[in-house]
């Protein structure tokens, strides 16, 4: 069966048949590639570099399509080739194919694409050799050791906002497919716990807590309100401003009264992060820009060296090709700023962390500062001119979170959203929700909590994940909360579903792993099959692009095959049950990987 049409005339390559066991590394869609390469490095040997274009392609032509004919045609056509045309060319790279057990049948389409459509018994094994040997085996392969991820990143004393949210919510997924593709992530938090604004607050918390060491954690209060007060103080009153400016010099200076106080406000800052870290369960590890202050002028010394710093208005400054502004590293008054920290943050994780993928986390508006210190950087010859190879740095930006108003989102009381009373509200809504279908009765008090707390979480997450991050969209619990619909409760409820089949089948799933075998006889069970196996290619896609939406995009669509493969086909009580059960447990445990790089806790039972 596996000799289809166009098999008949592959040549063998070597002794290899490609498609055994051993040559079962990688995604579907580089396997497919590679049967490309070695078919297009037959068809025309004089053009060994021609790297193969495989994409998936329409059902009604097969499952992928190789593009290369017409390419290859224009590059050829004038070197006295023996093909015709792209036609001739598609057909010669078609028939060149090597034996695989992966292919049912090739086609021809168009200006000599070639179609190709796997082998059901090919897709089945695959399958089930996850589910044996578990999901990891479909993980990414990338080429590097170390990645930073720099993300959250909220401002000491300053009110987090939605914007580091999203910060927080895209950082740790991106995080979790680095970690997934086995690279060791440094999750960091760049907090910004420096700056002058610490003369104002240093100052204020002398004028209002005058026993400040001897108060307990607790004393300074509500760090926004505080914030605000010592601004009101600084801006109306001359001798309180000066005061402040004199303690920014002491705190620089490393006098340890100031030093002390600074360390209480950050304290007291962290303990207020900490409490939406803990509700994501977002692990990260501060290293924020004060952790990089004695490494600033060792760097700006070096860039110094290489020329990149010149004399501007009383400032030293790096003048960037193609921008108005220069970027500033000292300003006129002597102090660094937030760039100067970057520099030296930047060469710190080279350097000393040897990272050799950098990403950072922020809304778009920062583009202009990532660019230009990356362009510095890469001009003293830290980094490639290419931007996409290794060592690397890449800004993943995100547009703003709307309200209702189509404004930035702020709640109506306050100016501002307070992070923890909106995830607060959402797990709230989830709690009653799932009250009002009747499961409060027969579940634990801790069981509605923690269905609460995954659904609502993870529909704040998904909500935000769901879309092209450098897009602007629309908090709106209603639609978030929605069990209908491309929305983390509708996604998390088909799992549940798909765990309860499984469970009322009454079967062993690790016992029918060693007899049974998968079958795909019917078409929404082939399409099911299939949408498994591109996992791995959707993960390294959304990873290595850096673009959560993709794999969201996925796990919907899974969901939506898994739906009507489950209405057309009978699982429990058919012929076909330990199969069909198969195909069920490999969803859920694809889904369940997908939540888990999405960050978002599964339930089992609903
Ligand atoms: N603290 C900054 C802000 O709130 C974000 C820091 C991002 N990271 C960095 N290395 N610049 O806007």
């Amino acid at each position: 069966s596996k000799t289809a049409s166009c098999l008949l005339s592959a040549r063998k390559v070597g002794t290899e048949t490609i498609g055994a066991e051993k040559e079962l590394e990688g995604s579907l869609k580089q396997l497919v590639a590679k049967l490309f390469e070695i078919a297009l490095t037959v068809t025309v040997p004089d053009e060994p570099d021609v790297e193969p274009v495989v994409a998936p392609c329409p059902p009604k032509f097969g499952d992928y399509q190789c593009n290369n004919a017409m390419g290859l045609w224009k590059k050829i056509k004038d070197k006295g080739t023996q093909f015709t045309g792209p036609q001739p060319l598609g057909k010669a790279i078609m028939s060149n194919l090597p034996q695989s057990e992966m292919i049912e049948s090739c086609s021809i389409a168009g200006p000599g694409f070639v179609n190709v459509k796997l082998a059901k018994p090919w897709i089945a094994k695959r399958i089930h050799k996850m589910l044996t040997d578990g999901i990891e085996t479909w993980s990414p392969k990338l080429n590097i050791k170390t990645a930073v991820v720099d993300f959250s990143s909220p401002n000491t004393a300053k009110e987090m906002h939605v914007g580091h949210l999203r910060s927080t919510i895209i950082g740790d997924t991106l995080a979790r497919m680095l970690e997934f593709s086995n690279v060791k992530v440094l999750r960091r938090n760049h907090v910004g716990d420096w700056g002058t604004q610490f003369g104002m607050l240093i100052e204020y918390l002398f004028e209002k807590l005058p026993d400040w060491e001897a108060a307990n954690d607790q004393a300074i209060g509500d760090l926004e309100a505080f914030y605000k007060a010592s601004k009101e103080r600084f801006d109306d009153d001359p001798g309180f401003k000066e005061r402040a400016q004199q303690a920014v010099v002491s705190l620089q200076g490393g006098q340890e009264k100031y030093r002390k106080a600074w360390t209480r406000i950050c304290e007291t800052s962290r303990r207020n992060f900490q409490k939406v870290y803990h509700r994501l369960g977002v692990h990260l590890e501060e290293k924020g820009e004060s952790f990089y202050n004695p490494y600033i002028p060792g760097t700006l010394d070096i860039l110094n060296k290489k020329g990149l710093i010149e004399e501007s208005e009383g400032a030293r400054v790096i003048f960037i090709e193609g921008k108005n502004i220069p970027l500033i590293v000292v300003k006129s008054d002597g102090g660094y700023n937030y760039a100067s920290t970057d520099l030296a943050a930047l060469w710190y994780r080279l350097n000393e962390e040897n990272a050799e993928w950098i990403i950072y986390l922020t809304d778009v508006g920062q583009k202009d500062h990532f660019d230009m210190f990356f362009t510095a950087a890469r001009r003293a010859g830290w980094l490639p001119a290419d931007d996409k190879k290794y060592p690397r740095v890449s800004h993943v930006g995100f547009g703003l979170v709307l309200g209702e108003d189509g404004k930035r989102f702020r709640t109506r009381s306050t100016r501002v959203v307070k992070l923890v009373d909106l995830l607060d509200e959402a797990k709230t809504r989830c709690k009653v929700a799932i009250i009002e279908r009747g499961k409060g009765k027969d579940w634990s008090e801790e069981e509605v909590d923690k269905t609460a707390e995954a659904i609502g979480y993870g529909a704040v997450k998904y909500a935000d994940l769901k879309n092209n991050r450098l897009t602007n969209y629309t908090f709106n619990y209603d639609q978030m909360l929605n069990d209908k619909g491309n929305t983390a409760v509708y996604l998390l409820y088909a799992h549940a579903r798909i765990c309860s089949i499984i469970r009322k089948s009454g079967r062993d799933i690790e016992e029918l792993k060693q007899s049974g075998t998968l079958d795909l006889a019917h078409p929404d069970e082939r399409v099911l099959g299939l949408h498994l196996l591109q996992f791995a290619e959707i993960v390294e896609e959304a990873c290595t692009n850096l673009f959560p939406n993709i794999l969201c995009e996925y796990l919907y669509n899974l969901s939506e095959d898994f739906t009507r493969f489950y209405t057309n086909c009978q699982v429990v009580g058919s012929a076909e049950e330990t199969s069909r059960l198969f195909l069920c447990e490999a969803t859920a445990v694809v889904m369940r990987k997908c939540f888990d790089l999405l960050g978002i806790t599964p339930v089992y039972k609903i």
